[in-house]
């Protein structure tokens, strides 16, 4: 049975703040939001799969050939949804997403889907204010997407800096706004 809040696929790279992305679909599901999660394989060397699974109630892709979807994860999971959140977004998700590329599934889910799209990015301070990533981010806005900001504060790298992930309950308010907004 559909969810009635909506359904949203999650997509995770790889970045320290996947962690809290396990609270955010804890959260989604709470809400009766429908989410199905996919992984980069760097996403699956700071979270395992089956968190996501357990706290989704649903299988976890990470691989772009797995039998268990066999039009390809990418179409599959992006057909009838009504956002997609990437949480966290590496700098390499969105050097790849700015020039379309696609060369792992959630690259090429990405270029899939025909949904609204919230990036919440996620790096170390010194990362994120580099020319090349902020290019890489204004034309992702010109492209429609929608940011989550980061915020400043406390990195894993422990120093204080701009690129802390969205925490998850202003992602939950924003994804709860879009997907009000497209009801
Ligand atoms: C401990 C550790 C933490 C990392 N944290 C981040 C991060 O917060 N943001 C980021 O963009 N990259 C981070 N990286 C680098 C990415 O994991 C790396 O660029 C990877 O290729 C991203 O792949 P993906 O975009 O396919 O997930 C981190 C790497 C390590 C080893």
């Amino acid at each position: 049975m559909a969810n009635q809040a909506g359904e949203v696929l999650v997509a995770v790279t790889g970045g320290i703040a996947a962690y809290k992305v396990c609270q955010l679909v804890s959260r989604m599901a709470q809400a009766d939001i429908g989410v199905s999660v996919m992984m980069t394989r760097a996403a699956r060397e700071f979270v395992g799969p089956a968190t996501f699974a357990a706290l989704s109630g649903r299988p976890v892709a990470s691989e772009s050939f797995d039998p268990h979807w066999p039009l390809g994860p990418h179409i599959e999971l992006t057909r009838g949804i009504d956002l997609m959140v990437v949480a966290p977004a590496s700098a390499d998700f969105l050097g790849k997403a700015a020039h379309g590329l696609a060369d792992d599934l959630v690259s090429t889910a990405y270029l899939a889907r025909t949904c609204p799209i919230l990036v919440a990015p996620a790096m170390n301070h010194q990362m994120w204010s580099q020319a090349a990533v902020q290019r890489n981010v204004a034309r992702l806005r010109d492209d429609g997407v929608l940011f989550a900001e980061p915020a400043e504060g406390w990195q894993a790298c422990r120093e204080q800096g701009s690129g802390r992930m969205a925490e998850p309950d202003e992602l939950l308010t924003m994804i709860q706004r879009l997907l009000s907004a497209s009801r």
